[in-house]
């Protein structure tokens, strides 16, 4: 079942102004997001902050007389696909487990027919409090998901667990909780981004790749309930933080990194750009300037995809094939140069450093185009996509 629809509960802690970041970002991914705050949470944040986010009322009353028939504290919850308080209070979670209904939020925690997520957010020593961890092990017996908390530094200068998760993350483990497990129980590979190539001590050759469409293959690999291994070249962006992440420079050392990883790997999914050549005459200083005309000698990079899929018992193998004329004939030649079972072709001219994409997936059966959407949408479909065909081969 997709995330569609999700009431955000918000309780009080100094957490609760993320809760606004949470919103927008759901907004932002498509979810249509109804908040209900307790009356601390109004103390850290303005319910107006969340109304303008989120387009929809906020509630905080039992007894609001705005919902129609009396009956908020039933009907807020009805046709939503989730609740996820955050950030979820110490006190607030004891009350869940004592199944109390004296405010809204705790009301239709009760009243609901679908999952509860929690993300605590609390001072160290109330997390670890044997209250606290008494209340968290009976709301999981009770089937409730707690995301996080994480480690790390506290509003209050302490440092420890307690820390109410990112809202990208929250947001990120929120989506997972809701995808089919396709991929569960394998190990999947996967590289991104661009290769930089030196050429001194502080230049070097790249390309524009962002690695956005590899990391959302990675987070869409997960989400699917694979382990994942990302190998990157350099990027501004932030891994999933369940992924195994190995940064790399260039394409040699990317090979190496790869080939190791692709001992134990059930599928390999190949979306770095990496670069076709390096620089063979490098020069380990600076070059310094001078008038005259530099010659810089390319030599080939090793092909870490065909590298990989020529294996006597390859990974179930996937390349990308960004191509800027001809995309599907070029692509369909380096699938079966390159021996895979599948692969991607996009459009260097939308797809490179863009959110959106065009994919056209090229497999044994034929073409499957998947129309222009966002990188995080294409890679759950390539997912579904690569989950299907290795079932056929393997299962
Ligand atoms: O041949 P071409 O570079 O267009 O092939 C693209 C596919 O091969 C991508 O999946 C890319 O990740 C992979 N590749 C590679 N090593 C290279 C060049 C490309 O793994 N040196």
């Amino acid at each position: 079942m997709e995330l569609k629809r999700i009431l955000l509960g918000v309780t009080g802690g100094v957490a609760a102004y993320k809760a606004a970041e949470l919103a927008r970002l759901m907004v932002k991914d498509g979810l249509d997001v109804q908040v209900v705050m307790t009356e601390a949470a109004r103390h850290f944040v303005g319910a107006a902050t969340f109304q303008a986010i989120t387009g929809h009322p906020v509630f905080s009353d039992l007894w609001d007389e705005r919902v129609d028939n009396g009956m908020a504290h039933i009907d807020l919850s009805r046709g939503v696909d989730a609740i996820l308080v955050a950030p979820a209070s110490a006190d607030f979670l004891a009350k869940l487990v004592q199944g109390r209904a004296d405010d809204l939020l705790s009301t239709l925690c009760l009243a609901r027919d679908c999952p509860l997520l929690l993300a605590p957010a609390m001072n160290r020593q109330m997390w670890e409090a044997a209250p606290t961890q008494r209340n968290v092990a009976q709301l999981q017996a009770d089937g409730v998901s707690l995301l996080g908390p994480d480690c790390g530094e506290q509003a209050c200068g302490e440092v420890g667990f307690g820390r109410m998760l990112e809202p990208e993350d929250l947001l990120e483990a929120a989506q997972a909780r809701f995808q089919p497990k396709r991929l569960a129980g394998l190990k999947v590979l996967i590289t991104a981004g661009p290769t930089f190539e030196p050429i001194d001590a502080v230049r070097g050759i790249s390309n524009s790749s962002s690695g956005k469409m590899g990391y959302a293959v990675a987070r869409a690999a997960l989400e699917a309930g694979a382990e994942v291994t990302l190998v990157t070249g350099p990027t501004c962006l932030t891994p999933p933080r369940e992924a195994v992440t190995k940064r790399v420079t260039s394409a040699q050392e990317m090979l190496g990194v790869v080939e190791e990883a692709a001992d134990g790997a059930d599928i390999f999914i190949s979306v770095a750009a990496v670069a076709d050549y390096y620089v063979l005459n490098r020069s380990e200083q600076k070059i310094k300037k001078d008038a005259h005309i530099l010659t810089l000698e390319l030599a080939p990079n090793p092909d870490i995809l065909a590298n990989i899929s020529s294996r006597p018992k390859p990974p179930f193998c996937v390349g990308f094939a960004a191509e800027s004329e001809n995309v599907e004939e070029y692509a369909e030649l380096k699938r079966r140069r390159k021996h895979l079972p599948l692969i991607v072709a996009n459009d260097v001219n939308e797809a490179i450093g863009s959110d959106d994409v065009q994919l056209i997936l090229l497999d044994e059966g034929g073409r499957h185009v998947l129309p222009t959407a966002d990188k995080r949408s294409q890679a759950r479909r390539l997912i579904a996509h690569i989950a299907m065909l290795y079932n056929q081969k393997y299962q």
